[in-house]
């Protein structure tokens, strides 16, 4: 956890589309056993990038640790729904600033496609990326993703999303 709470403040964000704040961190920093108690049994609900509450599907959170240092995190959706069909996807993912650009994500996302092949039952999965974010689109595809798709984001007023399928 002291590694998860120095990502945090590093500027590693849960959310890719909600950065942390002062409040979000000392919150996980002062209630370890609360966050990690949320973490093994997610919410139903969740809130969306515009603060609103939404229905969450089931999902599962997986760090990625060197020893004891945190290094970044994949979150699995097991399934989509309207807004997860736009943007978010099946897969997302993110590296602590300090450790970027050492193909952490592409093991992450390699790691991953692993675990939802042997634990969860889709032929196929769904990652949506931002237009501006060349770093994931190159994980993406490094991985396999097949471009499908070019939307306007429905969070981001003015840029676009990326659709791209993973086959299993
Ligand atoms: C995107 C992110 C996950 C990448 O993590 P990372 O560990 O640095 O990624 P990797 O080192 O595995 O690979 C990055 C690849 O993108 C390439 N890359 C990096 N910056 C790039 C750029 N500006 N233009 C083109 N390619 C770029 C790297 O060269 C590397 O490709 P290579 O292996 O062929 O050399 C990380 O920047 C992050 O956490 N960002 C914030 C959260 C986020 O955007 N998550 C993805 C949401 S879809």
């Amino acid at each position: 956890m002291p590694s998860f709470v120095a990502a945090l403040r590093e500027g590693y964000a849960r959310d890719t589309l909600r950065p942390e704040t002062p409040q979000s961190i000392a919150e996980v920093a002062g209630d370890p056993a609360a966050f990690v108690a949320g973490q093994l049994a997610p919410p139903t609900s969740v809130t969306l990038p515009d603060g609103s509450q939404g229905p969450a599907v089931p999902y599962t959170v997986l760090w990625y640790v060197e020893g004891e240092e945190f290094l970044g995190s994949l979150h699995i959706r097991h399934h989509l729904n309207a807004n997860l069909e736009k943007v978010g996807g099946h897969v997302g993912y993110a590296v602590r600033p300090s450790a970027r650009g050492r193909g952490h994500a592409s093991a992450i996302l390699a790691a991953g496609l692993d675990y939802i092949r042997a634990n969860l039952d889709l032929e196929r999965v769904l990652l949506t990326v931002n237009a501006q974010n060349p770093a994931s689109i190159r994980v993406i595809e490094k991985n396999g993703g097949v471009h499908t798709a070019s939307i306007p984001h429905i969070w981001i007023p003015g840029d676009t999303a990326l659709h791209y399928w993973i086959a299993l």
